[in-house]
């Protein structure tokens, strides 16, 4: 393939922004990243009998990435998930950010990193790296800082490295929001899908998912996925952190050291025979069973996506962290560098 041949026009903005969709393959692997927040549209992975199956949900028209909920597939920034009463204060001074989530901060705010339209720096085969440039004050966020993510395509799966830098001290959080479903994107639900989180302990949070503050043990309840169960043995369970999410939508605290590659999840669909391994650099990983997305929306190829027709496993800094003195700092001080990467790794 010719490295002109790997991005194609994908659509236009209202405001003539244009969006390209670019295209890595390696052997029976491909992905399509859209320049729209840096997403991942479709990721192609081998089944048991070596046919491709599409294990990512996504939409076949800019305009509906443009006007629909979820962030599917999407580069989150420049803070995953949410920031309670949207603000926090560093170096003594509060910061206000964009609320977005009844009184709250949520993926980066009105317009976040999934919203931009990211710069291709550098296009190979099999890896793209894009870059953005985020503003001092931009959704309230302080410093101005530049982000890069490196998706790069191997035989093994996708590995996705995550940078920045800020001149000024800032938060920084960066994840991707794909959502997983091991049997192919239109396979409706993915309660027969294995799942298991190498965590023994979550953050427990509120009505409105933001963390009470507390790092608790799993054991005991059905938020221990330490050994592999079924999705839907747990996600409509009366365990209150869980009905009161309607579903798994919990930051799990991944065991060993955070900024050394480690294993976080693992899932199986016996449909596909396809596994999935992610492991990260991160503290955090958010397990969400995609409890609001509404029936019958529509996907890639004109299919219906519903709740729990996919699960996220976001990996992240915890979600308000800079209002938890408990949690991992996720402090960028000026000059230093934010590098993080989460590698998506598949067998059959
Ligand atoms: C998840 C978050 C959910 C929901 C979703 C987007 O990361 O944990 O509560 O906001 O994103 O619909």
């Amino acid at each position: 393939m010719t490295r002109q041949s790997c991005a194609e026009y994908f659509g236009t903005c209202p405001n003539g922004e244009k969006v390209s969709q670019i295209t890595l393959t390696s052997g029976s692997f491909s992905c399509q990243i859209l320049t729209l927040g840096a997403t991942i549209r479709s990721l192609l992975v081998p089944d048991r009998n070596g046919m491709p199956v599409d294990v990512v949900l996504g939409y076949d028209t800019l305009e509906e990435y443009l006007s629909r909920d979820g962030y599917l597939g999407a580069t989150i920034g420049r803070f995953a998930n949410r920031i309670a009463g949207a603000q926090f204060k560093l170096n003594g001074t509060t910061y206000p950010l964009a609320a977005n989530d009844n009184a709250n901060h949520l993926h980066g705010g009105l317009k976040g990193f999934s919203h931009r339209i990211w710069t291709v720096e550098q296009l190979e085969e099999s890896s793209v790296v894009l870059s953005l440039h985020s503003a001092d004050g931009e959704e309230g966020y302080p410093g101005n800082l530049t982000a890069s993510v490196c998706y790069s395509l191997s035989e093994a799966g996708l590995t996705v490295r995550y940078r920045a830098t800020s001149d000024a001290d800032t938060i920084c959080s960066l994840t991707n929001h794909s959502y997983f479903n091991l049997s192919g994107h239109d396979a409706g639900t993915v309660l027969e899908q294995e799942i298991m989180i190498h965590a023994q302990n979550y953050t427990p949070s509120d009505a409105q998912s933001i963390p009470l503050g507390c790092i608790v043990p799993v054991e005991g309840t059905p938020m221990d996925l330490r050994t592999p169960v079924l999705i839907g043995a747990g996600v409509d369970s009366p365990f209150p952190q869980i009905k009161q999410a309607k579903g798994y939508d919990h930051n799990y605290v991944i065991d060993g050291q955070a900024g050394a590659l480690r294993p976080a999840a693992q899932a199986f669909s016996k449909a596909t025979g396809i596994s999935m391994q992610v492991s990260t650099t991160l503290p955090g990983v958010h397990f969400y069973t995609a409890n609001f997305i509404e029936p019958g929306r529509k996907g890639k190829g004109g299919c219906a996506y519903g709740p729990r027709h996919a699960f996220c496993l976001e990996t992240q800094h915890f979600p308000d962290a800079p209002n938890q003195p408990a949690f991992p700092s996720a402090l960028l001080k000026a000059g230093q560098e934010y590098d993080h990467t989460t590698v998506f790794a598949f067998g059959k």
